[in-house]
This record gives structure tokens, sequence and C-alpha cells, in this order.
């Protein structure tokens, strides 16, 4: 592969990796499968190993998996949280663990196998016992502040026991207790609400709580793994396992299920027993992580920006079952694409009840084998998202039938095609004013990730903009009423939308008993109550909007103030995904100045190269696309970020304390202050033993020599602007 060609795959790869972790971290509502996950990696980074010039700053290989929200504030770990290498086999955990034998000059190396525990990774920094902060992972450099709802937990000790250390940074894993998974799911079906898919989403649902009250609601519980930074009067732990009795000592909840393994053996033992025993555990598991025991070997080994070299991951392989492949329909999705699904009789697969799984495409169907009809064997494929792995062709009866592929658009008759030549996906070319790829692009423009307007969600976007929907599988309703023009014809007209607008819209509901469909339809207001009547037939209540509806409007109307990054990605350019768009907004500031910019000048942007530079020309040139901007201009959408600006001063140094002295040549003492402030700092006039940094320039008298009594590390004007930009993890805190 030459240069060009792998800066192009460079970038496609990239941006469906960067989609894939925000569906996955932000919208909890992952795509695509671990499997393909896995192998975009591998090949950006074979592509990177190749040509070192691809590897920007941002790659998606070295960052380590997870994507930020913006709900809640942001947080800076005081050490990076690293994710973990995995092992899909016992053959990768011998040869990872001779590379650690060979590393230690050693026959023989202790390990602790632990749990793989399912859940979301937290940090909790405890200040002389005390609970001060939680925060969730992040990209593992900044993660969110959830400290409120972390609090309600009754696992975790608001004040540690024992002889506490002066700083910790405990890491560990919240979990939704499998049991009590199924109990909230049963629940919140009952009283009418979406179930969450699995007990990592239910606990990712309920820490991501707005309200604390409700992740107090909810029986959360953690295990701890590890800690970050660590600053303590005593002789710190030698290995993980003297620090996991260390942690157990302060009250913090450790895992029961860990063993000290000598030899290898022992972690294969624990290995096979779980796999056995997967489900008799209290959480959710997808293997076993295998850690260096002796800590100082640990520190001697250290870590790749990703991951330590020190510990792995064996993942189990995913679960399958058998079910029945009742149909296989079709898709329209976002960008047109048209994906056959297979429908099932539902079966419990990995802990969560699947009924729907992905084809793909129709090679993908024909390379499978499968028949409508026949007896499939379906798995989770890395635990998360179904899949149809093969027919049981044994258990063919002959009424099994071959799926044939639309020729035309199921939502709006476009004759499909594929976008070029040989590619085996088919599109849906008509994109302007395809309903199914309307719905998409309005629920995307809602997202968390976009405009994040939280009371538009994929029914509301299916009610404003294709009523009329599941009309196909409506029977027994006669006469059928005359079909509805929906309220949106494309996005265009979201910020004009009024109350009145949404009076009429009715959709066809299918009545359910027990939680269960019973195939009667009928159709019901969706953004109104119903009118309620008096025996006389006079007027008693009025139908008025619903409250969800008005705070839908509510929100819609807030959302056009929203930063110039989020209506790019609203925008549902090819290839511009939060990555590139926040970079775009960087540095153009306005649309307009991105309108303006030619296709180089777009490309010279950081992790902007060529391809999504043509990209955002080529749909900048359609003119239903500028009808978009314009419509959204005239409703007061200004696309520009300039009140943004000021805020985005990111608090980097939240819970710091830094004394400034001396002279610097950037700044004067007061501007010096400011800027630690502004990022959550605390500007010290004096050094003591709770100073976290000193910043000495030049001149600098007894203050910096203090400092050095203490062990404070003094930092120079120029590691000042690297903590002041990048918070602790910018200078080393280890010290
Ligand atoms: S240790 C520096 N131990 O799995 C090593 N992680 O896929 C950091 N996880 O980010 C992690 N159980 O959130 C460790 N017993 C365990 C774990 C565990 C679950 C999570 C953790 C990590 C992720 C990597």
């Amino acid at each position: 592969m030459d240069l060009s060609k792998a800066r192009e795959r460079w970038t496609e790869l990239a941006s469906l990796i960067d989609d894939a972790q925000f569906n996955y971290y932000v919208r909890d509502a992952p795509t695509i499968s671990d499997a393909e996950y896995d192998s975009a990696m591998r090949e950006l980074e074979a592509i990177e190993r190749q040509y070192p010039e691809l590897q920007s700053a941002d790659s998606p290989t070295r960052r380590v998996g997870g994507w930020r929200a913006s709900e809640f504030a942001p947080v800076t770990h005081l050490e990076r949280m690293l994710s973990l290498d995995d092992v899909f086999s016992l053959d990768e955990l011998r040869q990872w663990v001779t590379r650690v034998r060979g590393a230690a000059g050693l026959p023989e190396v202790a390990m602790t196998a632990e749990l793989k525990v399912d859940g979301l990774a937290v940090s909790l920094v405890y200040e002389a016992g005390r609970l001060v902060r939680a925060a969730t992972r992040g990209d593992g450099r900044v993660g969110e502040d959830v400290t409120q709802n972390v609090r309600t937990i009754r696992d975790i000790p608001q004040v540690l026991s024992g002889e506490v250390p002066d700083l910790v940074e405990v890491r560990g894993e919240v979990f939704f207790p499998v049991a009590a998974f199924e109990q909230l799911n049963a629940s919140l079906v009952e009283s009418g609400r979406a179930p969450f898919a699995n007990p990592r989403n239910a606990a990712a649902g309920s820490l991501r709580q707005k309200d604390p009250r409700v992740t107090a609601s909810r029986p959360l519980a953690m295990v701890a793994h590890g800690v970050g930074a660590l600053m303590m009067e005593g002789p710190a732990p030698q290995s993980q396992w003297e620090l996991y009795g260390m942690l157990r000592s302060w009250g913090v909840p450790v895992s029961p299920h860990t063993v000290l393994a000598p030899t290898l053996d022992e972690v294969e033992g624990m290995i096979a027993y779980y796999a056995d025993h997967r489900h008799d555990v209290e959480h959710e598991i997808d293997g076993i992580v295998v850690k260096v025991d002796d800590r100082s070997l640990q520190a001697a080994m250290g870590a790749t920006s990703r991951a330590p070299r020190w510990a792995a991951a064996y993942k189990y392989p995913p679960e399958e079952v058998n079910t029945r492949l009742l149909d296989i329909r079709t898709h329209v999705g976002r960008t047109g694409r048209v994906t056959p699904f297979g429908v099932m009789e539902p079966v419990r697969v990995s802990g969560s009840t699947v009924s729907m799984a992905t084809l793909h495409n129709q090679s993908e169907v024909r390379r499978k084998g499968v028949l409508i009809g026949d007896v499939v064997v379906l798995r989770k494929a890395g635990d998360v998202i179904p899949e149809i792995v093969a027919p049981v062709v044994a258990l063919r009866d002959g009424t099994e039938r071959e799926f044939v592929m639309p020729t035309h658009c199921p939502s709006c008759g476009t004759a499909l095609a594929p976008a070029k030549e040989g590619d085996v996906d088919l599109r849906c070319p008509n994109a302007e004013s395809c309903p199914a790829q309307i719905t998409e692009r309005l629920a995307h423009i809602a997202s968390r990730g976009a405009l994040d307007i939280e009371s538009l969600g994929d029914e509301t976007a299916l009610a404003l903009t294709n009523p009329e929907a599941n009309r196909e599988f409506v029977t027994g309703v006669e006469p059928m009423p005359a079909p509805q023009t929906p309220v949106l014809r494309n996005e265009a007209g979201l910020f004009d939308l009024t109350a009145e607008d949404l009076a009429h819209v009715r959709v066809w509901r299918e009545r359910r008993r027990d939680g269960q469909p019973t195939g009667e339809w009928e159709q019901v207001l969706f953004f109104w109550t119903n009118e309620q009547r008096r025996r006389d037939g006079t007027v008693l209540r009025p139908s008025t909007p619903t409250a969800n509806t008005r705070r839908m409007l509510d929100q819609v109307a807030a959302a056009t103030q929203r930063p110039l990054w989020r209506f790019l990605v609203a925008l549902s350019i090819r290839h511009v995904g939060p990555t590139a768009a926040r970079a775009l907004a960087d540095r153009f500031r306005t649309l307009e100045a991105i309108e303006a910019a030619s296709v180089d000048e777009l490309a010279e942007t950081e992790g902007v190269g060529p391809v999504i530079a043509r990209s955002i020309r080529d749909w900048l040139e359609v003119d239903w696309h500028q009808r978009i901007i314009a419509a959204w201009r005239r409703a007061g959408v200004t696309f520009a970020d300039a009140s943004q600006v000021r805020h985005e001063v990111r608090r980097t140094l939240e819970g710091l304390t830094i004394v400034v002295t001396g002279t610097l040549d950037g700044y004067t003492r007061e501007a010096a202050e400011h800027a630690v402030v502004e990022r959550g700092g605390r500007a010290a006039g004096s050094v003591s033993r709770r100073t976290d940094y000193v910043v000495a320039g030049r001149n600098a008298g007894s203050k910096e020599a203090r400092a050095r009594q203490l062990g404070i590390p003094v930092l120079d004007e120029e590691t000042f602007a690297r903590l002041l930009a990048d918070g602790p993890v910018g200078v080393s805190t280890s010290s």
C-alpha cells in the first residue's frame, strides 16, 4: 500500500473506530461486534507501523477505549486509567507469560488471577481517607465527575478506616448485580419503559444519572482492582496481593474470587473453572485478568500508552444458543445503506434476551447459508452484539425459504444501488427524501454525541418523520384511516416545529398484554393528550400538548445554541465524527469559515486528512444540504463557538494546590494565579504539606527551598504551562 492509499484507509478506519467507540461509550448502544472492532484496530496499528507519520496524537490506537460525553464536569485523573491487552487463547496467554518471565529473568513469576468484571471503570480519589471525587474513565486521561452518584453506592466507603494514606486513587469496577438486574428490567417493562440490554448498560445508565436519587435507587456494587496515584507514610505494598489486603483493611471492597497463583497452572485452573461457572458469580464476567504480583516488577515492566505490560485479560469465547429465524427483513440506515437483519424467536444469550441480529448484507446472508425458518446458532460477539453464526442444517424440514434482497428501497421505493462499483452494500440513493433515512438522521441529530436533545429519542424521531411506520403489520382495523403526511419531511424544519404542528400526529401501536405483544394494533396520539368529553358530548378536558412534548420543544429551542462541533456531528457528513468535528470547530470557529475554506485548508486541520476535507466540501456543495443550513440559520442557529471558547478552559487542576513564586517570563504573578484558579486549582501563598506543586521562576527564594525540603515537585515555567494544559498527567506525579 502506498502512502496516499494508506492515508485514505487510515482515515476510514479511524472514523469507523471513532463512531464505534462513541456508540459504545456515549450512547451505550454498540453498533459493531467486538471482532469487527478488533480487526479494524489491528489493521490501523499495522498501517501506523508501516507509516508512523500517520499516527496523529489523537489516533484511536493511542486512546484508551472510552469517550467523553459532556454532561458531567470533566475530571483529570492524577494517573492515567489504562486498559488491558486481551488474549483470546491459552496459547496467547502462554506466550505472554513467557515474555513476563523473560523480563523478570525468572523461570516462574507469581501472578494474581482475578475475574474480569463486566462493569464500568471508576476512579475514586481519597484524600486523608475521605472520598473527595469519583470519576468515570472517559478517555483514560479525563473522565466525568460522578461523585454525587458514587456517594450513593453503599459498597463504597465515604471514609477509609485504619491507617489511611495521604492520597489514593482507588480504581475499580462498578457493576449491576445480575439478580437485581433481572428485577430492574422487569419493573422497567412493567412501567412501560425500555429495559436495559444487559447489566453493564444498566450499571452505566444508573451511574450516569443526572439525578443521584435515581442512582441511589439502584443496587450498584463495586470491586476495586488496583490503584492509580498513591501517597502514604508507611511502606508501600510490595505486591498486588498485599495491595488488595491493604484496600480491604481500608474498607474498600475487593473481589473475594481473586487468587494468588504461584505458577501458570493455577491461572489455567481458574480460567477452566470459570469457563463453566460464569453465571455462578454475582456479576457478569467476560474473562480472567492475570497480573504480575510483584509491584517492583510491575514498575520495571511499565506500560504502553494503552495498557500495562504486566497484566493481560484472557477473554472467554462468546456463548452460543439455538433459536428459530422467523424472518429476514431489511433496515435502511442513516446513510441509506440497506441491511438485512434476522428476526428470531427471543432467546437469552450471555445475559440478555435477543430477538434481532444484523446480517450486514446480502452476501453475508449467502455466505452464512441461512434460510428463513432455519434453526440458527446465535451468539453474542464479544458478548455485546448478537450474531447469527450458522444454520443447523440437520434440523431443516423443507419449509425453509431463501431470503431475496429487495431491489427497491423498502421505505421510499427508489431503486437500490451500490454506492460505487464493486461495493457489496446496497444503498438507497434518495438521501434527501427517503423517510427511513430522514428518521435515522433526525435521531442522530438528537443523539447524545450530536445536539443531545434528550427528549427527542428514536420513537419521537419516528413519530415526527414517519408516523405511518408499522402500518404494514396492522390487521383488523376497519376502515383503515388515510395515511398521514409527516410533520417533518426532512431535518430542515426541526427548529421551526411548534406545538400546533404536532396536534394530530398519531402512531401505530401494538397492544400488549402482560408484556406480550398481541397482534392487535391501534392508532394513538403521540404528542398531545386525548380530548375528554362528557356524556352529553361537550368537552371536559381539551387535547393539549403532553409534558414530554413541551419539554422536547424547549430542548429543541435550547439546542440551537449548542457548540459548533456538535452541529458538525449532527449534519451527518461522511467521515466527520466527534474527533474531526472538534478539531474543525477549534480551528475555524464558525461554519462560515468552514464553508469558505478550500479542501487544502480544511485538510491542514490536525486529524482532518484530505479524505475528510473532500467529504466536507462535497457535502457543502449539495443544494438540499445548503437548504438545511439556511433553514437552521433562519431559526436562530449560529453555528459558532465564540461564547463557548471561554467556558472550554478545561478544569485540569481540579483539587490541586499550587504556589507560584519568583519571576516568570510569560506571566505576571496575578496572571499565573488566575490561570490556576480558572482551571479549578487553588493558588496558595505559602508552601505546606498540602501543596501539590510549586512553580518557581527566577529568584525564587525560601518557598522553593521549603518545597524541596518537603519533597513537593518544583516546576519551571515550561512544565507549568504543560500542567495548565494537561493537568498532572503532563508532569510526573510519582515524586
Ligand atoms: S486492571 C492497569 N482488573 O477491564 C490495569 N481491570 O478491558 C487496569 N476490569 O479498564 C485494569 N475487571 O475497567 C483490572 N480484575 C480487573 C478487572 C478490570 C474488569 C476492567 C477495567 C479495565 C478493563 C479493560
